[in-house]
């Protein structure tokens, strides 16, 4: 028996992206998003950044988004399985081309809305709580054909229809939503996180910033939607965390990391304070950005805060202004950290640091004093089914043991964290490198990195673990 305690109703779960499990990616009229012209393999990269050349799937790609793990027929088994560990939350989004294929269509598709009706229902049928994100690195491709993505104001009102359509439809069923998934990825990824594709010549920072502010006073006009439409539920923002460590106590290091953390508190700071920062004014005059506003958008951005910070939690970072510090970039980070030598690391290079877990929430929190989310956290392995048809993944139960221990720690600190929701509770197809090989899950699917395999579905040694856990409220930890 540990001393950890936890509040009752704490949201243990897990989380999904729709683009990463459902698959079915053209079924019942949904159009194209961004996410399914993703192949395996090294292109994978160039397109993320935003280099593409061709909206559509080349001939002779792997585009692992179009199968998946085949969610969007298997959910109901799925489900049962979340049930049997007593998940009290499952997170997912919804894809917005199965609503509204185009993306600027005159009426959504009924068959994608009664797609995510029938998941809610299970869901709820199962006494879980459906937590929703709105966008999870999916813009519809149309929109980028036809707009340029969100580098164009024009998506600021089609994603508030889309944001509309789905609280009205879903008013009664779900509670906890999420505008953008790790909004801050739009500056490192920008095709996945703004659909953003570059041309030469393009000035991308001024690009990426009038990007991220349409999205900004989307997700404000979402919020005021879902308090207009749905008054009891609760909407948060969804920030990629990790505090940035500086790599000596120089002062240039010491502050270089806290610059670093910026770039993605920027986002934070106008979605839970509600306005520009004044070191983002400094940014954008230092480097000559100009960012075009309409003269509503000071006051929707101030008037419609969110009301929890979800996040992500994988590792920490840290920096330098050293450059042969800086030549230590650890391989497998999409932010770009440097290696921390009083840290291990994953299989695929991500910094493993449970105590900056407590770090971040309690940065996080002391930061914006609202509650918090956590809504991905885990490790991403290698693993080997054995002749019994289960995986010993020690590793990734000593990870999370680890990171929810650090977790009560916050919440000890006085953090008030609403729930916890696992990355990836059944191994789906990994956004970074597009892999199935990097699992998450303490449910296997067969299936491999070419996409062969029966999909069927095993237990895991983590499942029983993590069944433990939910039971106990975190006692057994
Ligand atoms: C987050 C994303 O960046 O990290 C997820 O919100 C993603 O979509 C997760 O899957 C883990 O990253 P990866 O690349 O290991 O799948």
């Amino acid at each position: 028996m540990s001393n950890l305690s936890f509040p009752k109703g704490f949201l243990w779960g897990g989380a999904i992206a729709a683009n990463q499990a459902e698959g079915a990616y053209l079924a019942n009229g949904k159009g194209l998003t961004t996410v399914d012209l993703l192949p395996t393999g090294e292109k994978r990269w160039d397109i993320m950044k935003g280099n593409i050349d061709s909206l559509s799937p080349f001939e002779g790609e792997f585009y692992p988004s179009h199968e998946a793990i085949d969610f969007y027929h298997r959910y109901k088994e799925d489900i049962a399985l979340f049930a049997e560990m007593g998940f009290k939350a499952l997170r997912v989004s919804i894809a917005w081309a199965r609503i509204f294929p185009n993306g600027d269509d005159k009426s959504p598709n009924e068959a994608g809305l009664q797609f995510y009706d029938d998941l809610f229902n299970e869901l709820v049928k199962n006494g879980i709580q459906p937590v929703v994100t709105i966008a999870h690195f999916d813009v519809p491709v149309h929109l980028v054909e036809a707009y340029g993505s969100w580098r164009n104001r024009k998506l600021v009102h089609l994603f508030e229809t889309y944001a509309k359509t789905i609280f009205k439809r879903y008013k009664d069923k779900v509670k906890y939503w999420m505008t953008f998934n790790e909004i801050n990825m739009l500056l490192h990824l920008p095709f996945v996180g703004a659909g953003l594709a570059f041309k030469e010549g393009d000035n991308k920072k001024q690009i990426q910033y009038q990007a991220a502010h349409h999205q900004l006073v989307a997700s404000a006009l979402a919020v005021k939607a879902c308090h207009e439409i749905i008054p009891n539920a609760k909407i948060g923002c969804m920030l990629a965390a990790g505090s940035t460590y500086p790599y000596t106590c120089n002062p240039e290091d010491v502050f270089e990391a806290m610059e670093n953390d910026r770039e993605s508190f920027f986002f934070i700071d106008i979605q839970a304070r509600g306005e520009y920062p004044g070191y983002a004014k400094r940014f954008f005059k230092d480097h000559n950005l100009t960012i075009e506003m309409e003269q509503e958008d000071e006051a929707l951005l101030k008037n419609h805060t969110v009301d929890y910070i979800g996040f992500s939690y994988y590792s920490s970072r840290a920096t330098s202004t050293d450059p042969e510090v800086l030549k230590n970039i650890t391989s497998g980070n999409v932010f770009g950290s440097i290696e921390n030598p009083y840290l291990e690391k994953s299989e695929w290079g991500w910094t493993i640091d449970p105590k900056g877990f407590r770090l971040t929430a309690n940065q996080l929190y002391d930061r914006y004093q609202k509650p918090l989310f956590v809504v991905e956290n885990g490790l991403g392995a290698v693993d080997e089914l054995t002749p019994e048809w289960t995986v010993n993944d020690d590793c990734r139960i000593d990870y999370l043991k680890k990171h929810i221990a650090q977790m009560a720690e916050a919440m000890k600190d006085g953090v008030e964290i609403i729930g916890y929701t696992s990355w990836g509770p059944i191994d789906i197809v990994s956004a970074s490198t597009g892999e199935m090989k990097k699992r998450y899950g303490y449910i296997y699917v067969d299936k491999d990195n070419e996409g062969n395999g029966s999909l069927k579905r095993y237990k895991k040694k983590s499942f029983y673990w993590y069944k433990k856990v939910i039971e106990t409220n975190g006692e057994s930890l």
